[in-house]
């Protein structure tokens, strides 16, 4: 995810400093953003002993799980915990449904709509960063709530991509937004 994120990034003109192992610390330090795109198991180690204070720190983790063939979550809330781990840090929830192979293509438009990136954090400022972040990659930011509605995003994604794994098009299991019955008539 570092990788496809991070050479779209790139392309629309960002400084970038991948932070691996050993590395955390300076990748933390160096940017206005931090994308957080590790393993949940290791959260804890790389948070720990970073100091997030005021930084924008994107979680694009999921708690896969596998469950036979198909996947279940770990842990139901992900943001939250990571929010704990980095305090100070203005979390943003966004990146953790789509495959990094996604934002490797060129594609952004499917079905004559532009893909939509759904973001859940407080923090105002720290939302604006992330939405222009998601414009740069051609993509289209959603607001999507607070943060502790990014444990919906985050059972969305097993869910979905439970869904994709079994050969099934999640998209044909929602309607248009004029057929949703969530507008008034
Ligand atoms: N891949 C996807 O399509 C996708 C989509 C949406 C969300 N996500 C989520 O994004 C996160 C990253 O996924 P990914 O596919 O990018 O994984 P990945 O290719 O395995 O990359 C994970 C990176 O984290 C590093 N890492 C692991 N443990 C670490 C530690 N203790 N300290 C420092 N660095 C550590 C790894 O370093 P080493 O190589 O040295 O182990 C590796 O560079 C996961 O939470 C995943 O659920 C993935």
């Amino acid at each position: 995810m570092a990788r496809a994120l991070g050479n779209g990034w790139a392309a629309a003109g960002h400084e970038l400093r991948y932070g691996g192992r050993g590395e955390v610390r300076e990748a933390v330090a160096f940017g206005d953003v931090t994308l957080l795109a590790v393993p949940v198991s290791a959260l804890a180690e790389v948070l720990g002993e970073e100091d997030f204070e005021g930084r924008t720190l994107i979680d694009c983790t999921n708690a896969f799980e596998p469950d036979g063939g198909s996947m279940v979550l770990g842990e139901d809330a992900v943001a939250e915990r990571v929010a704990e781990l980095a305090p100070g840090a203005r979390v943003v929830k966004a990146f953790n449904l789509c495959a990094a192979e996604v934002w490797e293509a060129d594609e952004r438009v499917f079905e004559g709509r532009r893909l939509a990136v759904p973001l859940c954090g407080d923090d105002a400022e720290a939302l604006a960063a992330v939405e222009q972040l998601v414009r740069d990659l051609k993509a289209e930011p959603v607001r999507a709530g607070g943060l502790n509605r990014a444990r919906y995003l985050e059972a969305m994604s097993a869910f979905v991509v439970g869904l994709w794994f079994a050969g099934v098009d999640a998209r044909a299991a929602l309607p248009p937004l004029e057929a949703a019955f969530a507008i008034p008539d």
